[in-house]
């Protein structure tokens, strides 16, 4: 069974984040990403993030940012649970797996009206 999934383009403008069946799908300026929904901290849903200056998708619990290209965590959170401030050691400890234990990664592409999910 396929696992692709579209949204109509007019969905995701420049800026947007979005849920494209089981996948994050965003729109950074132009550039096209797809990634698996669940923060590797908390499992916040990650398709109500937003994308920063850097390109980084960042999760909208506790501002976890993560290399869309590579699904990869490169900066940790800012909090746990219902918490939000300075971790600075949980913070660290929650980065070190989370550069190991990616977010998956799918190419996705415009095909007509829509963005589809591969
Ligand atoms: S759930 Fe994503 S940073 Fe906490």
């Amino acid at each position: 069974m396929s696992e692709s999934a579209r949204i109509p383009s007019r969905d995701l403008p420049p800026g947007a984040v979005r849920r494209a069946g089981r996948w994050a799908v965003g729109n950074d300026d132009g550039e096209l990403f797809a990634v698996s929904p669940r923060c590797r901290h908390q499992l916040a849903d990650m398709s109500t993030g937003t994308i920063d200056a850097d390109g980084c998708l960042v999760c909208p619990w506790h501002q976890s940012r993560y290399d869309v290209r590579t699904g990869a965590m490169v900066s940790g959170p800012r909090g746990f649970l219902g918490y939000h401030g300075p971790t600075p050691g949980y913070t660290q400890l929650v980065l070190g797996y989370g550069r190991y234990l990616k977010l998956r990664v799918r190419r996705v592409l415009r095909r007509g009206d829509d963005v589809v999910v591969e």
